[in-house]
């Protein structure tokens, strides 16, 4: 199957075999089925987050179903649950046109409900472990559905259990606690500056999703038109004397706390200062505009996306000593 079309990276990208299954009641008796049950298992959401550098002899699963239900509700805490196939902002879009708060700083990621909780997307001061309620998956160790509460399922910054244990879960649904009483996030600078650029003067839910909006559509490329799978690295985690050490050498560096002992670093600051924004290799490139995204300008091959980030990443190490790591998945190859 060409799944060239359905990855935001646009690299020539095929599988074996494309499954889609619509109802995940049927997904023990597909996974079942000989052809697939011994076969390398690729979960396919929106393929916003995979870098195909090989094609995938094995299966692409798509769990395509879409219901949204609110599944508790005590007046303030609603509970949403969502099947996994449903595209990722149209999700956010529809619980703020139910009145509910919680969701609204993820506007526009790409991709789908079932993707989110695997690599724990965050933008703009909110990470959705802060938002699960609960996961539906089937457990392909145990061979039964499970329901793992946020607490169980191992979130980190663009990680969990998951990702970790990629072999053994296949997510089936999400549950979302979100409130009517919103409960907005302002923390991260560019929103309020953002709001005020919109003359808004009492923030709420849904103008801080437009807000949002406008931030990505300024920054970062849009995968429509050109091919990307958003941050390509995650932002590096370093010890505090390291961080220190390099702030001395570069004072406007930006940096964050990330618990006792350790700092996280900007990884689109790093590669922009080594040089790297805006950079061609063919139609593998850096985007001009904002140095942590690689984008495919035609004709890349998932192959050559993958060198120039591994040109990146070692110019990175060279520069500052800090190793960077991929943030989407890739298919064929390791990092
Ligand atoms: N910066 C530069 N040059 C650049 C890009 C960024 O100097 O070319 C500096 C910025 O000026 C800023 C800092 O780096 O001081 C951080 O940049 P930004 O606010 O754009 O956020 P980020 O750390 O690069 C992260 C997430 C994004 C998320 C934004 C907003 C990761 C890997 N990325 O990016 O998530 O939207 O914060 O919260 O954590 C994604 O995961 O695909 C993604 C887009």
């Amino acid at each position: 199957a060409d799944l060239t079309a359905r990855t935001s990276f646009r690299v020539p990208a095929r599988a074996a075999w494309l499954v889609e299954v619509s109802d995940a009641g049927s997904l023990p008796a597909v996974l079942e089925d000989p052809r697939i049950a011994g076969a390398e298992l690729l979960v396919f959401g929106g393929g916003s987050n995979l870098l195909f550098a090989a094609p995938l002899d094995g299966v692409a699963l798509a769990l395509t179903g879409d219901a949204v239900e609110v599944v508790g509700d005590d007046g303030d805490h609603v509970v949403v649950r969502a099947g996994t196939g449903h595209g990722w902002h149209g999700f956010v879009q529809h619980t703020l046109s139910l009145g509910l708060s919680g969701l609204e700083n993820l506007s526009l990621i790409p991709g789908t409900v079932g993707a989110a909780p695997i690599q724990n997307i965050g933008a703009y001061g909110v990470e959705i472990d802060q938002r699960v309620h609960a996961v539906e998956a089937w457990d392909r160790d145990a061979g039964r559905p499970v329901r793992l509460a946020a607490d169980d399922c191992g979130f980190a910054y663009r990680d969990s259990r998951f990702k970790r244990e990629s072999g053994r879960w296949v997510v089936t649904a999400v549950e979302f606690a979100l409130s009517r009483t919103p409960r907005l996030q302002l923390g991260y600078a560019g929103i309020g500056a953002e709001l005020a650029t919109m003359g808004v003067v009492e923030p709420t839910p849904a103008l801080v999703s437009e807000a949002v909006c406008r931030i990505r559509r300024s920054k970062l490329p849009d995968p429509a038109v050109l091919g990307n799978a958003g941050s390509f690295f995650k932002n590096p985690i370093v010890p505090e004397d390291h961080a220190a050490a390099l702030l001395d050498a570069h004072p406007g560096m930006p940096s964050f706390a990330a618990g006792p002992g350790w700092r996280k670093l900007s990884a689109g600051w790093l590669i922009d200062a080594a040089g790297w924004k805006g950079h061609r290799d063919g139609d593998a490139g850096v985007a001009p505009g904002h140095a942590l995204v690689l984008v495919n300008h035609g004709q890349a091959s998932g192959a050559e996306l993958l060198a120039l980030a591994r040109r990146i990443a070692g110019s990175v190490q060279a520069r500052f000593g800090v190793a960077l790591e991929p943030e989407p998945r890739i298919v064929g190859a390791s990092w």
